[in-house]
């Protein structure tokens, strides 16, 4: 083969791409720190709600007004208290706290906001809920006294959606949307429980008040009882109150798994040792990391296929949550620190690979050895996690608890008599709802049939996919068909 002077260039543009990568040694902890403050401040270039005309909080969105969701915002400040309690930098905490304390829905402080009705579901409520837990947690500073306070927002959230716990439908559970009217109130889903087991889970530990704990079991114990975790604990996405949550469908998504991760740690901490704990926390950790880090590299099966990246601006920002609660769980139950963190390294060495140079602008795929050039504030949250993950250092860490220093006041009753669904909303639900639930049915089984002569004539080829259509994750109330073909 002939190579012209213009192939040489190429070769050489890929070479250099190839071999440019945000250069860090992971030896090293301020070398570590030094590229999580360039990515950080690359981060924080996507957020524009510190402008003059700009909504404090939100990432721009949501669509069509920017790729952000509500929920996203939320996971951006977890993420950057993780970057300043694990580098000590602070220079972005004046605007994570004045975010959080915007967002929160002041009088209600529920997380709550009206402006997000329509895109609100327990997840993306539950990861702001999840970010001022993480607060109180790390010892973050408090808001004045006249402001919403961290702990009394967590359970604020935990309050609200314990009073959605929803026993007419599958025996328990919450569903994934909170108000009726949003698209997405008939699914239950693993993401809002395990965030709802989570927050519970940390609330248990920190106030050291047993009833969180019993909320956290129970949660444990329907996913499970419904057949979303399963005997080889992976976890499946959600199904339907039409079918009883009986039509599973079967897409994993790794924040699922690690939400519940953690909280199995906090449940192991709180119960000091539990062996309950124990086995399922080695169990799903394990499934986990051959699920979702095939050859010690993380990657969002369900999207980020092969040869084509389905993945939505939700789903590209999955990796740092998953890297920073692991890392937490190594925190909370040791004994799981050399099963987790030599895989969150060699990740992370994976991540560093996938960005571009060492301006810190880093791309989704960490598998490739190099950039792919899809960028965006989920990505950069996954190379940020990814760096601060590396940063755990035993107790020194660790989650303070009310007893061991937090200083975040609380209170058990906050977030009472503030949901949206009324009870005179309630009462509408019964027939409105089973004219609604016969014409889904009637659409599914429709569809469903269509399906099953697709595979009788063999129209489908090439690998075989759980999930068929639009992608979705528990936060696409956009292409939401989630039911399953399979
Ligand atoms: C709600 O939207 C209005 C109008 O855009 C804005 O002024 C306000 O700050 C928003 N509030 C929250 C909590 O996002
Ligand atoms: C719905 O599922 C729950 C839990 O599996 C079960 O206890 C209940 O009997 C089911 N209800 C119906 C109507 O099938
Ligand atoms: C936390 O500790 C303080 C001081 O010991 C105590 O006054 C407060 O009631 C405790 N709060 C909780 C939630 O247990
Ligand atoms: C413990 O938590 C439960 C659930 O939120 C609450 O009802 C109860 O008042 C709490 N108990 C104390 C002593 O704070
Ligand atoms: C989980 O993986 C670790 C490390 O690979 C191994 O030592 C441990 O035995 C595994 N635990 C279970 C329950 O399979």
């Amino acid at each position: 083969m002939k190579i012209t002077v213009r192939d040489a260039a190429v070769l050489a543009i890929v070479a250099s791409h190839a071999r440019a990568a945000l250069s860090v040694d992971f030896g090293s902890t301020d070398s570590i720190k030094a590229a999580a403050k360039t990515v950080a401040a690359n981060l924080m270039g996507y957020y524009k709600g510190d402008q003059p005309g700009e909504t404090p909080g939100i990432l721009p969105g949501p669509p069509p007004h920017g790729a952000y969701y509500w929920w996203e915002g939320g996971a951006l400040w977890g993420t950057i208290i993780d970057y300043w309690h694990y580098t000590g930098d602070t220079t972005y905490n004046d605007e994570t706290q004045r975010s959080l304390v915007f967002q929160a829905n002041s009088p209600a402080n529920n997380f709550m906001p009206p402006n997000w009705t329509a895109s609100l579901g327990n997840d993306d409520q539950g990861f702001w809920g999840m970010s001022a837990m993480l607060a109180a947690e790390s010892n973050f500073q408090n808001p004045p006294e006249d402001q919403p306070q961290w702990l009394a927002l967590a359970q604020a959230v935990f309050n609200t959606q314990a009073s959605r716990w929803d026993t007419k439908y599958c025996a328990g559970g919450l569903r994934w949307q909170i108000p009726l009217s949003n698209n997405g109130y008939n699914y239950k889903n693993s993401i809002a429980n395990a965030v709802f087991f989570n927050i519970a889970a940390r609330l248990a530990r920190y106030t050291g008040n047993s009833s969180y704990a019993d909320w956290a079991t129970k949660t444990w114990d329907w996913t499970v009882a419904m057949g979303y975790i399963d005997a080889d604990y992976n976890i499946f996405d959600g199904a339907h109150t039409d079918f009883n949550c009986t039509d599973i469908n079967r897409a994993q998504f790794s924040y699922t798994a690690a939400a519940f991760i953690q909280g199995a740690g906090f449940m192991y901490s709180f119960t000091n040792g539990a062996q309950f704990w124990a086995d399922h926390l080695q169990y799903l950790t394990n499934r986990t990391l051959e699920v979702f880090f095939p050859r010690g590299i993380m990657k969002e099966v369900a999207c980020e296929l092969e040869n084509l990246n389905q993945c939505t601006a939700d789903m590209l920002s999955y990796k740092g949550y998953v890297h920073r609660w692991l890392a937490s769980t190594t925190l909370l139950a040791p004994f799981m620190h050399d099963t987790i963190m030599p895989v969150l390294l060699s990740s992370a060495k994976g991540m560093a690979q996938s960005c571009r140079d060492d301006s810190g602008t880093c791309g989704f795929r960490w598998d490739r050895g190099g950039y792919d050039g899809v960028t965006g504030a989920g990505q950069q949250m996954n190379a940020l996690g990814a760096l601060t993950s590396l940063l755990v250092q035993g107790d020194k860490k660790a989650p303070v608890t009310n007893n061991t220093g937090g200083t975040s006041i609380g209170d058990p009753s906050a977030g009472a008599g503030t949901d949206v669904v009324t009870e005179g909303e309630e009462k509408k639900i019964s027939t409105t709802d089973k004219i609604v639930s016969w014409v889904v049915t009637g659409i599914i089984a429709f569809l469903c049939g269509l399906w099953t002569i697709f595979m009788i004539t063999d129209v489908l080829e090439g690998p075989r996919r759980t999930w068929q259509g639009p992608m979705d994750d528990g936060h696409g109330r956009r292409n939401r068909n989630g039911f399953r073909l399979e």
